[in-house]
C-alpha cells in the first residue's frame, strides 16, 4: 500500500466523523476541526504545509487511528487528548468529572474584575468547581486572592488538586463536599466573589441532550435533579449572606433559557443589583447578584 501523507490521513479521518451518528455535528466544519486537533496532538506539533506533506510513521499512524475511533465513537476531543487549555492554563481531564468549556471563561472573567474592584485580603469560592478551570483561573490572574473550588465529587475535587499543582498555583485549595460543607468555617463572613456553573439540565431534558454529552459527563454535573434546573443555585444563593463580605458577589454561569429565572432566583434570596453579562454572540451566559452594602452576617 503507497504511505499517505499527514493531510491524507487527515482527509480519510474527517470523513469518518462526519459520518458518526455519535456526535452532534452542530458546525458543518466539525469533522475537520476534530480530525486536525487530533493530528496536531500526535505529531505534538502546529499543521504547517511542511507537516501535512510528511508521511505518517507507524506509531503515529496507530495513536491518530485509535483517537478518530474514539471521536467517531463519541468520546469528546479533550477527554480523548487528556487535557484542555483554559484561559491560557493547560488543565488535566479524566472520566468522572467534567469537562471544561470555552463558555465558562465569562464566569472567570467577570470573577476576576469583580476581584480587582474589591481592597485587602480577596478570598474566592468556585462551587460545584470540577476539574477546577475558573478556580485556577482566578487564582492565576489574581495572584494575591486566595481561591477555593468544592465539589460534591471526590474526584473532582482530586483533579482540581492535581491541576493546581501542575499550574503551580499554591493560592488554590480544593475540598470535596456537598454545596459549602467542606469550605473552612473560618471563611464565613470573608468571601468576596462566589462562582458557580451549576449542573443546570432541567430533568426532564435530560433525554435531550446530545449522546456525546449524556454518555460522557457524569449525571451530576448535569442536572441537580429539580425540575427547573436551579436547585443548587437557589440553596447557594440563600447560603451565600453567611459567607459573603457586605456587598459580596455571587455569579452564576446560565443556560440563556435560565436567564430571566435565575434572576428572579437571586432577588428571591434577598441578593441585590441583580443583573446579567452577555457574551459575544450576544448571549446571556452569567446572572450575577450582590450582599447588600451592611449585611450583618447570620450567627450559627
Ligand atoms: C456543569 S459542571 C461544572 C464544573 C466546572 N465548574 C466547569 O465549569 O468545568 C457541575 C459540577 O457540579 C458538581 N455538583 C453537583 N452537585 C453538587 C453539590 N451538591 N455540591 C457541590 N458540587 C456539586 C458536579 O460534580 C460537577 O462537577
Amino acid at each position: 500500500m503507497p504511505a499517505i501523507t499527514v493531510a491524507e490521513h487527515i482527509e480519510k479521518a474527517v470523513r469518518k466523523i462526519d459520518k458518526s451518528t455519535a456526535i452532534d455535528h452542530w458546525d458543518r466544519n466539525l469533522g475537520r476541526y476534530d480530525a486536525e486537533e487530533l493530528m496536531a496532538e500526535v505529531l505534538g506539533r502546529k499543521l504547517t504545509s511542511r507537516v501535512l506533506d510528511r508521511v505518517l510513521d507507524g506509531t503515529s499512524k496507530k495513536r491518530f487511528a485509535a483517537m478518530v475511533a474514539r471521536r467517531v465513537n463519541g468520546e469528546p476531543i479533550p477527554r480523548i487528548k487528556g487535557h484542555y487549555t483554559f484561559r491560557g492554563l493547560d488543565l488535566l481531564v479524566r472520566d468522572g468529572v467534567f469537562v471544561p468549556r470555552a463558555s465558562s471563561e465569562l464566569l472567570a472573567e467577570e470573577a476576576i474584575k469583580a476581584l480587582r474592584r474589591r481592597r485587602g485580603q480577596r478570598v474566592a469560592v468556585d462551587v460545584a468547581t470540577g476539574a477546577g478551570p475558573v478556580a485556577l483561573a482566578v487564582a492565576n490572574e489574581v495572584r494575591h486572592a486566595d481561591v477555593w473550588g468544592v465539589d460534591i465529587s471526590v474526584d473532582a475535587a482530586a483533579l482540581g488538586k492535581d491541576n493546581a499543582r501542575r499550574a503551580g498555583l499554591r493560592n488554590a485549595h480544593f475540598r470535596a463536599g456537598d454545596l459549602l460543607d467542606a469550605l473552612p468555617r473560618r471563611l464565613r463572613g470573608g468571601v468576596d466573589v462566589f462562582t458557580i456553573h451549576p449542573p443546570y439540565v432541567l430533568r426532564g431534558d435530560l433525554k435531550e441532550l446530545p449522546r456525546e454529552i449524556r454518555k460522557f459527563e457524569p449525571l451530576q454535573s448535569l442536572t441537580d435533579g429539580s425540575d427547573d434546573g436551579l436547585g443548587l443555585v437557589r440553596r447557594l444563593a440563600s447560603e451565600a449572606h453567611e459567607w459573603l463580605k457586605p456587598s459580596g458577589v455571587l455569579l452564576v454561569e446560565v443556560g440563556t433559557y435560565l436567564s430571566r429565572r435565575t434572576q428572579a432566583t437571586l432577588r428571591a434570596a434577598r441578593l441585590v443589583d441583580v443583573g446579567w453579562t452577555k457574551d459575544e454572540l450576544g448571549v446571556t451566559r452569567v446572572v450575577s447578584g450582590r450582599t447588600p452594602p451592611g449585611t450583618v452576617r447570620t450567627a450559627i
